[in-house]
């Protein structure tokens, strides 16, 4: 997982030079769809979160998560000759992904895959293929397929507006700066290995993906139950947990309208007497978290990016604290067959 977190600069870089060429590609298939629907899980799952934002508040299209039982199970037939499937699944094998990109085909849906498996079921059934190149990925979390998937599902930007990310092409060297906050990552994960009560991670709008896949890191490598939840959500009752036994990983952009009502609910947080982390977010939410792990200046699409490398740091570097094996966490596998 260490080495595979450390990959990431030239993973990303080279998903860009392979998918930019793609984009007018891409957009002659979504154009004329007037919604968007995303289907993964686990990790891929939480990619599709972001392309549900990156759709939505940026390029004002409608976009939501697809509910594979509906294909799978109730095989209900819905009319999505208006609508864009995208589909991701880093092994491109994961059945019920595979079986919803078929069953929205099937509904008139127009498909893109993102995978990086090329050849994998996924592509070959796909109208278009976004193959990540992150490279062999052998440790159960995701950690490079995900940062890669980002990258590819942040090309529905330009594909359905014709404007790239901020930031976009200085990507890969903003990865390689929040590689290089390993030791601010294992100073957070010292307090969170004394926080034994419970760990939330919270975030919103672009880098509320992030915040799930950061809860989801730590459960799979820490073995911790971990909740990963919006900051609004976090507020309507499970802020009552909160003390001086738990602790709360705040995930944010180093801009963007979400940022100043993030660092406000930041700050109310030392109150409850829980450890606050900060991954991202510039020097007045840092200010009241302990440590703050700084990431890159960057635009906020891409600062998800940037910031899932400072959530994988934390947690590879918590694994090692308490004496667990990241790359075999108990119980699973690299692929899951959900029955
Ligand atoms: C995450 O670290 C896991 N490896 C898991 O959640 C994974 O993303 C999920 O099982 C989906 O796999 P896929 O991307 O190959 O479809």
């Amino acid at each position: 997982m260490a080495r595979e977190i450390a990959e990431q600069p030239e993973a990303v870089a080279r998903t860009l030079d392979a998918l930019l060429p793609l984009v007018p590609e891409l957009a002659a298939l979504a154009r004329p769809r007037r919604r968007v629907l995303l289907a993964g899980r686990g990790t891929s799952d939480n990619a599709a979160v972001y392309g549900r934002y990156v759709c939505e508040a940026l390029a004002g299209v409608p976009a939501a998560l697809a509910a594979p039982s509906v294909a799978t199970h109730y095989g209900a037939r819905l009319d999505l000759s208006d609508t864009l499937v995208v589909s991701l699944s880093q092994s491109g094998s994961t059945g019920e992904i595979v079986e919803t990109q078929r069953w929205a085909r099937d509904c008139g849906a127009a498909t893109l895959a993102v995978t990086n498996t090329a050849g994998s079921p996924l592509t070959e059934e796909a109208d278009l293929a976004f193959v990540t190149e992150a490279g062999p990925e052998r440790a159960v979390p995701a950690t490079k397929t995900f940062t890669t998937a980002l990258v590819a599902v942040g090309l529905l930007l330009p594909a359905l507006t014709g404007r790239e990310p901020e930031g976009l092409r200085a990507l890969p060297d903003a990865v390689a700066e929040a590689v290089g906050r390993g030791g601010a990552a294992e100073r957070a994960a010292s307090v969170l290995a004394a926080r034994r009560g419970g760990t939330v991670v919270t975030g919103r709008g672009l880098t509320f993906p992030v915040a799930l896949e950061t809860g989801l890191k730590l459960e799979e490598t820490c073995l911790r139950p971990v909740r990963g939840l919006s900051y609004a959500d976090l507020q309507h009752g499970p802020r009552a947990v909160l003390d001086g036994t738990t602790a709360v990983v705040v995930v944010a952009p180093t801009e963007g309208p979400v940022l100043p009502d993030l660092t406000a609910f930041t700050a109310s947080l030392p109150a409850t007497g829980a450890a606050v982390v900060g991954l991202g977010g510039d020097e007045a939410l840092g200010a009241h978290c302990d440590p703050w792990v700084r990431g890159p200046v960057l635009g906020e699409a891409l600062s998800a990016v940037t910031t899932a490398v400072l959530g994988q740091l934390v947690a590879e570097r918590l694994a090692a604290e308490l004496g667990l094996d990241p790359d075999a966490p108990r119980g699973l596998r690299k692929v899951t067959q959900t029955e």
